[in-house]
């Protein structure tokens, strides 16, 4: 069975060189995920793949349905998600175009469907532990994976996340710097939260693709940073994915 999924975002809502063999158009409890999920081959290996803004990329951070979205991996069978993430840069040290792997983040995302304890009949309330939101295996082997492709990994890194989908005022940002993190997105929570729910590993794999509000040293608008930036991460996605799968599978088997 094929354990693992990729969760592709903006800049990765296709995977090229993923050659499809399965089809899956899904419903869960909690409704429908945002695309029906792919079974491919990708390095002589199987992976799931989500576009979490669907076929298209239509849907707004808010509106993805991210208990469906996860639940829908589940049932499928997966136990590890790699989630790619197109970022804005907090951190001097987090250029556009590099990727890391952060290691905590802080949720400012409000209003989403975020838990599966959500009181109604059948469900458990449960307090799951998040002291290390992003599985720390799946990060090792991500940072492995990454050494091998030859990717340099920017450092671990706090993950900030906001509601969109507009783009933060510089002052948000400066708040977020003071509180700790190193890059911005949309889209990590509620779905790191829910993954940890459901039992499954859950990593990240975030590409700066712009300096975060007020921050670009040269001023330049975010949009054309993000223009001139995206394939370049996107292209070193591929790669640590590349190298991560055969990792995966063989870890599997062990
Ligand atoms: N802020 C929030 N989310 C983002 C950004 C940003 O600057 N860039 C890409 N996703």
């Amino acid at each position: 069975m094929t354990s693992i999924a990729i969760i592709g975002g903006t800049g990765m809502n296709q995977w090229p060189g993923l050659e499809v063999l399965e089809r899956r158009d899904l419903d869960t409890l909690y409704g429908k995920p945002s695309a029906p999920l792919l079974r491919g081959r990708v390095a002589g290996c199987e992976a799931w793949f989500l576009a979490r803004h669907g076929e298209g990329h239509k849907l707004p951070p808010h509106a993805i349905n991210y208990r469906a979205n996860l639940r829908a991996l589940k049932d499928v069978g997966v136990q590890q998600v790699v989630a790619i993430a197109a970022v804005g840069a907090i951190a001097p040290w987090f250029a556009p175009g590099e990727v890391a792997v952060p290691d905590d983040l802080i949720d400012r995302s409000w209003g989403r469907e975020h838990t599966y304890s959500d009181g109604q009949p059948g469900s458990v309330l449960e307090h799951v532990e998040f002291t290390h939101p992003y599985a720390p295996p799946l990060r090792a082997a991500l940072l492995a994976a990454a050494a091998a492709a030859g990717v340099e990994l920017g450092r671990a890194g706090v993950m900030a996340v906001t509601q969109g989908p507009r783009l933060e005022t510089p002052a948000e940002i400066r708040a977020l710097q003071r509180d700790g993190a190193d890059m911005v997105g949309m889209t990590g929570m509620p779905e790191a939260g829910l993954a940890r729910e459901l039992g499954l590993d859950y990593a990240c794999l975030a590409v700066s693709v712009n300096w975060a509000a007020g921050l670009s040293p040269a001023g330049a608008g975010i949009h054309d940073e993000i223009h001139a930036s995206i394939e370049a991460g996107m292209d070193k996605v591929r790669r640590v994915l590349a190298a991560l799968l055969p990792r995966l599978a063989t870890s599997a088997e062990a």
